[in-house]
């Protein structure tokens, strides 16, 4: 009863204010038919964080965690015609899926689809980036935010997605992906170089929530 509120919501949001959109809707129809997770971002929660990167005049852009391609979608419009996005993908067929979507919504030249362990491949990357969208596997957020932090200067945006996991953040025994986030929560609260908070959400996917770090 309260998710389907929590939809009809987000319905009323999408249609108010976000708006359909032909490449953002065959990145969603091609992810689906390609089988992948249906994982991505919210609309209303992919255009906040196209704001979010925007507002700051963001023009090099991170991601960990690519799946299709819909949230680097709504991150690299964000972009100026200069801007760079790279984003970080493990599964060879998630990064082809992305690929393919980004260049139906051209946005080719704009973003570089690395394919890899995430973990592995963020020590040879070289910053800063204006803003880190994280969204990877759980279990390595830690060591995905100490990285996004070595490759941002101060005044980046450090985001990262389902820091929530309808409660099971505050529950210590709540899994290995919770464990993960707590993991993320304890490093941020002990980096002095942020000032950071975290926001509760409900709505397509459910309970979740964002942390949002700025550097100093
Ligand atoms: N940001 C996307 C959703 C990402 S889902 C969107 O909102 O549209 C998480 C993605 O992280 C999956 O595609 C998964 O394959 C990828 N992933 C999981 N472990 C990873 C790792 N170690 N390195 C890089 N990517 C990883
Ligand atoms: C999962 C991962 C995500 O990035 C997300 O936004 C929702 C769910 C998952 O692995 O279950
Ligand atoms: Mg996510």
């Amino acid at each position: 009863m309260t998710a389907d509120l929590w939809r009809e919501v987000d319905a009323y949001i999408v249609d108010s204010l976000v708006g359909a959109d032909a490449a953002l809707d065959h990145a969603q129809a091609s992810a689906e038919a390609a089988g992948l997770p249906r994982i991505a971002v919210s609309a209303a929660q992919g255009k906040m964080l196209h704001l979010m990167a925007k507002s700051i005049g963001a023009r090099r852009i991170l991601e960990i965690g690519t799946l299709g391609g819909y949230s680097a979608i709504w991150l690299a419009r964000a972009l100026p015609e200069s801007g760079r996005l790279v984003t970080l993908e493990l599964d060879a067929w998630h990064a082809g899926v992305a690929r393919a979507s980004l260049a139906h919504a051209g946005l080719s030249a704009k973003v570089e689809v690395r394919v890899g362990d995430a973990n592995d491949l963020l020590p040879a990357i070289q910053g800063p980036f204006d803003f880190t969208f994280i969204d990877a596997d759980k279990e390595s957020n830690a060591a995905y935010f100490a990285q996004a932090l070595r490759l941002s200067r101060p005044g980046s945006v450090i985001m990262v997605d389902n820091v929530v996991r309808a409660g099971k953040v505050i529950d210590p025994d709540g899994g290995p992906q919770a464990a993960g986030v707590r993991r993320m929560f304890e490093l941020v609260r002990n980096e002095p170089r942020v000032s950071a908070t975290a926001v509760q959400t409900v709505g397509d996917k459910g309970h979740d929530g964002f942390l949002m770090a700025v550097v100093l």
